[in-house]
């Protein structure tokens, strides 16, 4: 199957088609389903995005008392601390729109890391399975960023949640980062309706063009081992990540 790969020019106009997917993809769930479930990325790249969905322009063409806003991975920090995926997205998205507290499943970093763990999966059972009576996490977005060691959301190359077949999350500790993360496996993952890769800066664009072209590796390119079952994968880049894949 082709791989859906869009290319833009600058910051802005990657932000724009990010955000104007994200309205679309909450505009259809809402109408459909009466909600739309998002599990958001970390890390820097998503941050002009986030800003650029909390804008007048966007934020008013969405019902957020129908969002339900998740994340695809979390530092093992407390959620006011600086590395927060958490405090990152409610001080530049969360914080600027109507959405209801009840709505906001953050990851709880400040937790013991195996505990916490064990308690986002119950989350996400509790609300995809006993509440929607859907048997998988069935998000109708995750929202992911890349490594420029091929890892995705805190799935990082030769770590046992690569290879995760029935947990939805699990905790890592980081050894090349001296620090625990908690993360949706690919098993939670690949459960998505859609799912869209930002990734931007030249260096990232070899390994890009590895995760992309190379044979199938997710031990060591662990954004390989992102395969929805049923669902749509999409990455958005800027010319400077899509660099190699031209040549
Ligand atoms: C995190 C992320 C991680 C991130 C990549 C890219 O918590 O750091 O989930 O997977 O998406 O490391 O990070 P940048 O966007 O900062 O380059």
């Amino acid at each position: 199957m082709a791989v859906d790969i869009r290319v833009y020019q600058s910051t802005l106009a990657l932000s724009h088609a990010v955000s104007d997917y994200f309205l679309d993809l909450a505009d259809r769930a809402i109408t459909t389903r009466g909600r739309f479930t998002v599990a958001l990325s970390g890390g820097k790249t998503p941050n002009p995005i986030f800003e650029m969905l909390a804008s007048r322009d966007y934020a008013e063409q969405i019902n957020w008392n129908y969002v339900h806003v998740f994340w695809s991975d979390e530092r093992c920090v407390p959620p006011d601390d600086h590395d927060s995926n958490f405090r990152v997205a409610r001080h530049l998205l969360l914080s600027r729109v109507q959405i209801p507290i009840a709505n906001i499943h953050r990851m709880r970093g400040e937790d013991e890391p195996e505990p916490a763990a064990t308690a986002y999966d119950a989350v996400l059972r509790e609300f995809f399975t006993r509440r929607l009576g859907i048997p998988r996490a069935r998000f109708d977005l995750v929202m992911l960023g890349m490594g420029a060691d091929g890892h995705t959301a805190s799935l990082f190359p030769a770590m046992n949640a690569v290879r995760e077949t029935e947990k939805w999350v699990m905790a890592q500790h980081v050894e090349k980062l001296d620090s625990w993360r908690l993360t949706l496996t690919p098993a939670a993952i690949n459960a998505a309706s859609n799912v869209a890769f930002v990734v931007t800066g030249a260096e990232k664009a070899d390994i890009l063009k590895r995760v992309l072209k190379d044979p199938p590796d997710p031990n060591n390119l662990p954004a390989q081992a992102i395969n929805p079952v049923n669902g749509n994968v999409r990455w958005f880049l800027d010319t400077g990540a899509g660099k190699a894949l031209k040549d």
